[in-house]
């Protein structure tokens, strides 16, 4: 069914505070009526984690509860308003690091108890999708979602709120994961997206013939640990033959094998289900590439998330809880973690 994703404000204000530790980053904000965000602060922990080259899950819970307290008196200061001012508390439930994510969901359950109001549990997925509805107020529907993020790479058809259903995912790694990886390999700095998206700017992407595993199967599945391998072992060859290894033409070669993976199943989901838009969402969503990419093979609209909205923020949450709430989708305050939440 065809349609427009429109937002209806005629419902009385809404102040919602929602919180996000899902992985590395602690995250609040405050939405007035889902889309309006007053206060978007994210505090990131990239600077304890760099020197591991990833996401150290013990350092992240730790720093998670040095880190929720001051970022949820940020965002009401930045919001200006009183905790007796809110309607309502969310904060991600899952998927993430579980200990990470317990930290955001008491906060989040303690401060909705206190203060008598609902509390919403949302999934980080639907977050990064609905980061586009803060972004763009209408778009076309059916429309196809790409959520590529450090964890997850997933191909959704999306009809309506709450309306939509996984096509495909990743088998292994998430793209943005092989991104860390990869620059990892080529001792660049975590986390790798961004470094090998610079990197890949002065390289040539036909350098190596990377491996793009299922580009031609019939399903919407992903797979990247096949690509990962194949640069580990033409560094690794190089090294050994005691060749230069180009940095640049290797971060280009591969980017390209990620993107033409990602564009092809992009593609063939709008053609089968005749989509009228396309949202590209989550951390590699941020891959410029990848956009221009994505826009120059589709004739249809694309959409993305402003830049500080693609990367983990509370601001996406609180605009899902926002949907949840006019539905009136309260969540118990016995919800639990749960690092593998699928969508439903
Ligand atoms: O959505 P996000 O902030 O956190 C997760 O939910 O995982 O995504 C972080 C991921 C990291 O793996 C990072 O390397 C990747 O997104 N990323 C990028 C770019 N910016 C961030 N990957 C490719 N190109 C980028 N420009
Ligand atoms: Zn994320």
């Amino acid at each position: 069914m065809e349609g427009v994703l429109k937002l209806d404000n005629e419902n009385k204000s809404v102040y919602i505070l929602a919180l996000e530790t899902s992985c590395d980053e602690t995250a609040a904000a405050i939405s007035k009526d889902g889309l309006s965000i007053l206060a978007n602060v994210v505090a990131s922990q990239i600077d304890w984690h760099r020197k591991f080259g990833g996401v150290v899950p013990e350092i992240a819970s730790r720093k998670h509860l040095e880190l929720i307290n001051p970022v949820i008196d940020e965002a009401l200061r930045e919001a200006e308003i009183n905790f007796s001012d809110l309607g309502a508390v969310a904060a991600t439930y899952g998927p993430g690091l579980v200990g990470s994510l317990l930290v955001g969901l008491s906060a989040g359950k303690a401060l909705a108890y206190s203060l008598d109001i609902p509390f919403i549990g949302v999934n980080h997925i639907v977050g990064h999708i609905y980061a586009n509805f803060i972004s763009h107020n209408e778009v076309a529907t059916p429309v196809i979602c790409l959520t590529v993020s450090g964890g997850h790479t997933d191909l959704l058809i999306f009809h309506d709120y709450g309306d939509y259903e996984i096509l495909g995912s990743t088998r292994d790694d998430a793209a943005g994961e092989v991104f860390d990886k990869v620059a990892r390999i080529l001792e660049l700095d975590y986390p790798g997206g961004p470094i090998i998206e610079k990197k890949a700017e002065f390289g040539d992407r036909q350098s190596f013939d990377f491996p793009r595993a299922f580009l031609n199967d019939d399903n919407y599945d992903f797979s990247f640990s096949g690509l990962k391998t194949a640069v580990i072992n033409t560094v690794h060859n190089l090294k050994q033959q005691g060749k230069i290894v180009k940095v640049e033409d290797i971060a280009a070669s591969f980017q390209q094998a990620v993107i033409d993976i990602l564009i092809e199943k992009v593609r063939k989901a709008v053609e089968n289900y005749q989509a009228k838009s396309v949202i590209l969402s989550g951390g590699v969503a941020a891959n410029k590439s990848l956009r221009k990419q994505v826009r120059e093979k589709l004739s249809i609209p694309l959409f993305y998330p402003d830049l500080k909205l693609c990367t983990d923020n509370a601001a996406m949450i609180s605009t899902v809880a926002y949907y949840k709430y006019k539905k009136s989708y309260f969540s118990p305050l016995s919800l639990n973690a749960d690092p593998n939440l699928k969508l439903s």
